[in-house]
């Protein structure tokens, strides 16, 4: 993908809602959020600190623990983000977390897990009770996992590296999270270097992995288990169509997302390909909506729905 053109998601522009303030979010830098880390200290007790600094921090709408900032360059590099007080990251990938809704004391696998931004927001939501199966295939960016969990004190993980659709079928989880290697078209901005991982080109070849993924995370979910698949890109064929390939072959349903923020509905139709109208349950959340990343989001059910 080449942001350098003024119109780089020309065929996209039929299904982005209001396409003018979505081009004029990707005009300015990305933005992140704090994710406080319970684990470690209160949102009261992190946000007294960096006012005392002179940062300007408030609570998002979504949660107590996820601050937006105004003036703090680079807070990954602090000192409070070094002893483990917060995570600088996404608003949108905090929502998917969310959206999974992992409780204390549950059996939770984590696919696509490096570097663990998701597998310590869930450690954090179970109050490091349980357990969560952290897994990526790429075992260098495991141990940049293993440097985050030590950080925010994350004790309920441990980590294995299979590719994720040879995982061992041993186990069954309550709650299985997918947040697959995707074109990554959501983190692009035209003030940087786009930071897609993979180009169109290779697209195809990524739609395979996902097909592969998104059925061994469902294989893996015991009877009413919930899976939360996710990318953070715009395409629909690494979106809606790999949720309608499970559809297609596992008795899955995809179930509502009880969170309220800003959000579209997944697509019903993309070019020539038609997809279950279930999937407007699913949630595509544009840059501009939420000042954000570009996300996708579904929810899948085994069984009957379970909150
Ligand atoms: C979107 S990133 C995951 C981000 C992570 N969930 C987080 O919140 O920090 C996708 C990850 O999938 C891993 N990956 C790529 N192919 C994989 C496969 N076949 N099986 C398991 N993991 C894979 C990559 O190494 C990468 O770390």
């Amino acid at each position: 993908m080449e942001l350098s053109k003024r119109r780089p998601f020309k065929e996209y522009e039929t299904f982005v809602p209001e396409i003018g303030a979505f081009y004029d979010t990707l005009r300015r830098p990305l933005r992140r959020c704090l994710r406080v880390n319970t684990l470690r200290i209160t949102p009261l007790e992190l946000t007294a600190i960096l006012r005392a600094q002179g940062y300007r921090v408030r609570p998002t709408p979504f949660a107590d623990y996820l601050l937006e900032h105004d003036g703090l360059e680079n807070p990954g590099s602090s000192l409070e983000a070094t002893l483990g007080y917060f995570l600088s990251q996404a608003l949108t990938s905090a929502l998917a977390v969310m959206a999974l809704g992992p409780r204390p004391d549950e059996f939770v696998f984590d696919l696509c897990a490096a570097p663990g931004c998701k597998t310590t927001h869930m450690a954090q939501l179970m109050k490091n009770r349980g357990l969560i199966i952290a897994n990526d295939s790429r075992e260098k960016r495991l141990r940049a996992l293993e440097y985050n969990m030590k950080r925010l004190g994350t004790t309920n993980v441990v980590t294995t590296s299979y590719r994720g659709q040879n995982f061992p079928l041993r186990w069954r989880f309550d709650r299985v999270l997918a947040d697959v290697p995707c074109s990554s078209e959501g983190t692009a901005r035209f003030s940087s270097s786009p930071v897609c991982s993979m180009r169109r080109q290779g697209q195809s070849f990524l739609v395979k992995i996902q097909r592969d993924l998104i059925v061994r995370a469902f294989d893996l979910l015991r009877d009413q288990g919930v899976l939360l698949y996710s990318t953070c890109t715009y395409n629909p064929d690494e979106n809606e169509g790999v949720v309608q390939y499970l559809l297609e072959n596992r008795p899955a349903e995809i179930l509502p997302i009880d969170l309220s923020a800003p959000h579209a509905p997944g697509l019903l139709q993309w070019k020539d390909r038609s997809y279950d109208r279930q999937m407007e349950r699913c949630w595509r959340i544009y840059p501009h909506q939420l000042n954000s990343v570009g996300f996708f989001l579904a929810r899948i059910g085994r069984g009957s729905p379970q909150k």
